[in-house]
C-alpha cells in the first residue's frame, strides 16, 4: 500500500531516477559496470540519490533500468547470504552498509529497452505513478548537488508559483555547450527566476544565459503529455529539455532555483575524480592521509 500524497511533507511521492544510459563517456569501465554503481569513496552515486530522495520524504524510487544493467536494481535488494556471513563474523558495521540501500526507500524498476534519451526514460515512469500524484521529481544519479536540500527549496518555489521547478547553476560561458541552458527573466525573488525557454547544449555565442540545468527537476504531471508530443532532438534522442520547452510554450509556469553550492558531475571521469577527491578529503578515515598525499604530490610536481 502506498501513502496518500497529503502524507508526503513536500508533496512528492515518487522520485524518478533515470539509469538506463550507455555511459559512453566512462568506457571502458561502463562496458559491464553501470555508471550509477561507480563509488564515490565507497558509496555508489545511486545510493546517495536514494538517500536524498528519502530525506525529501519521497517513498518510491522509480529507477529506469536497461536490460543489461540489472546490477542497479540488485543494489536495492536484500542480500541474505552476504548478510548472514557478515553477521556470523561479527562485522556489524559492514552489515549495516549492506542493508542500507534497501532500507532507505522502496525502489521499483521501469525497463527502458533501448537508450532513446532522457525524455523517453522519464516518460516511461508514468506507468508506476498513483492517480493522486500531480507532481514528480527527477534526480539524475550522475549529478551530486551539495549541500543536499535543493529539492526541498524547489518544492517551496512550486508552492509559491505553481507549475514546474528546475535546479540551475551558473557556469562560465565557455562551458554552456555541455548543458541544457535557460532563457530567464527576473521574478522578484533572490535565487528564483522565471524560465522563458530552454536550449539543449547550445554553442556559447547562441546561449541565452550561463544558467544551466543540474540533474534535479520537480515536474508537474503535465510533463507526460508533453513527452508524448516531442520528436527526437539533439543527438537523435528524445530530450526532456524539449518537453519542458513545450510546457513553457503552452503557458505552463516554469521557474529555476539557482543553487548556491557545489555540483559534481559524476558522468564523466574529470567530474568523477573531483567528487572522489572532495569526498575523500572530508572522509573521517581517509581524509587526513589523502590531504597529506595530495600536498606531497603537488609539492613534487611544482619542483
Ligand atoms: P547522460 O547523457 O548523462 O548519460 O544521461 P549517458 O547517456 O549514460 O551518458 P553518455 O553521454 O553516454 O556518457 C543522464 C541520465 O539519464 C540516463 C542516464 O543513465 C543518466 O543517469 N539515461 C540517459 C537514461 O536512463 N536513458 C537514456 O536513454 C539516456
Amino acid at each position: 500500500m502506498t501513502l496518500p500524497i497529503q502524507e508526503h511533507k513536500y508533496a512528492v511521492k515518487t522520485v524518478i531516477v533515470p539509469a538506463a544510459g550507455m555511459g559512453t563517456r566512462f568506457l571502458p569501465a561502463t562496458k559491464t559496470v553501470p555508471k550509477e554503481l561507480l563509488p564515490v569513496v565507497d558509496t555508489p552515486g545511486i545510493e546517495m540519490i536514494a538517500e536524498e530522495a528519502a530525506s525529501l520524504g519521497a517513498t518510491r524510487l522509480a529507477i529506469i533500468t536497461a536490460p543489461k544493467k540489472q546490477g542497479v536494481m540488485a543494489h536495492f535488494d536484500p542480500y541474505p547470504e552476504l548478510e548472514e556471513t557478515l553477521s556470523e563474523r561479527g562485522k556489524e558495521e559492514q552489515l549495516a552498509k549492506v542493508r542500507r540501500a534497501p532500507e532507505l526507500i522502496k525502489a521499483v524498476a521501469v525497463e527502458q529497452e533501448r537508450p532513446l534519451g532522457l525524455g523517453h526514460a522519464v516518460g516511461l515512469a508514468e506507468a508506476v505513478l498513483d492517480e493522486d500524484e500531480d507532481v514528480v521529481a527527477v534526480m539524475l544519479p550522475d549529478d551530486l548537488v551539495l549541500p543536499t536540500g535543493a529539492m526541498e527549496k524547489m518544492a517551496e518555489v512550486r508552492a509559491q508559483f505553481g507549475g514546474s521547478v528546475l535546479c540551475a547553476v551558473e557556469v562560465p560561458l565557455e562551458e554552456v555547450s555541455n548543458y541544457g541552458v535557460f532563457d530567464i527573466e527576473e521574478c522578484g525573488e533572490d535565487h528564483v527566476k522565471k524560465v522563458r525557454g530552454m536550449v539543449e547544449k547550445p554553442d556559447a555565442e547562441d546561449a541565452p544565459s550561463n544558467f544551466v540545468a543540474t540533474g534535479r527537476y520537480l515536474l508537474d504531471r503535465e510533463i507526460f503529455d508533453a513527452l508524448r508530443k516531442i520528436k527526437p532532438g539533439k543527438g537523435g534522442e528524445l530530450q526532456l529539455t524539449d518537453a519542458i520547452e513545450l510546457l513553457i510554450e503552452d503557458g505552463h509556469p516554469v521557474h529555476i532555483l539557482v543553487h548556491d553550492g557545489i555540483r559534481h558531475d559524476l558522468g564523466n571521469p574529470g567530474g568523477y575524480i573531483r567528487a572522489c577527491v572532495d569526498f575523500g578529503l572530508k572522509h573521517p578515515v581517509y581524509g587526513k592521509g589523502l590531504k597529506h598525499y595530495i600536498t606531497e604530490l603537488l609539492a613534487e610536481s611544482d619542483s
